[in-house]
């Protein structure tokens, strides 16, 4: 009787890890929508982080979700995004996290990171030093089927938010076109149709 509950036991202890999920999916806070200075105020000292501010400090998961919310975050009671998007679709940019612990891509539809792998790739993203100093670097990448200007035009719509919205929490960023594309197809797992664009450096003084 004993032996056969031990069985059962362990039996159910093997089902629990072959079941465990391999990744560990991010949920990120809600974003803070009235956080920050207004607008015209950080239209008025926005600025790219300088090269002798790196390395730059960590920011709060918080401060990601409301900086990933300004990008390509939903908005008017969820009819539309936080920038314009040709003829009213879904994001055609995707966002992938980078920090130290691994590589995420960014589902806006629930604001969740899901977790693509456990590596810290942000040394590999691109030939400048200051990028592998920066504690999170966004990746910006053209989904399947997005024609090259209209992905490009996105980018720039996104990153200017995340300018604005940085700059409104006292946060740091750097746009980055110099990009090691096929190191960044390596470790984001990127379909030979999906295109890295650019990076966006994010951290505090
Ligand atoms: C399209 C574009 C590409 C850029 N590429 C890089 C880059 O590869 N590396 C870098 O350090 N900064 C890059 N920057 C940042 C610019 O150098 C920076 O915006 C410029 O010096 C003006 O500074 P400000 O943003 O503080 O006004 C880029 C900016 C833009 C708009």
């Amino acid at each position: 009787m004993f032996d056969n509950r031990k069985r059962i036991i362990s039996a159910l202890a093997a089902m629990t890890l072959i079941s465990a999920p391999a990744w560990a999916d991010v949920i990120l806070p809600a974003p803070k929508t009235s956080a920050g200075m207004g607008v015209f105020a950080a239209l008025n000292s926005r600025h790219s982080a300088k090269a002798g501010e790196f390395p730059l400090k960590d920011i709060s998961k918080q401060e990601l979700s409301n900086l990933l919310w300004a990008a390509s975050g939903k908005n008017r009671f969820g009819k539309g995004w936080t920038v314009p998007f040709a003829m009213g679709k879904a994001p055609y940019n995707t966002i992938y996290v980078l920090d130290n612990s691994g590589v995420f891509k960014y589902n806006w539809k629930d604001n969740r990171l899901i977790e693509i792998s456990k590596q810290d790739v942000r040394e590999k993203a691109g030939p400048q030093p200051i990028v592998g100093l920066s504690p999170v670097v966004l990746v910006f990448v053209a989904d399947s089927g997005t024609k090259p200007d209209v992905a490009w035009i996105a980018s720039g719509a996104m990153t200017q938010n995340i300018y604005l919205a940085a700059e409104s929490l006292a946060i740091e960023g750097r746009y980055v076109i110099s990009i090691d594309e096929a190191q960044l197809r390596q470790a984001l797992k990127l379909k030979p149709d999906e295109k890295p664009l650019n990076l966006m450096l994010i951290g505090k003084k």
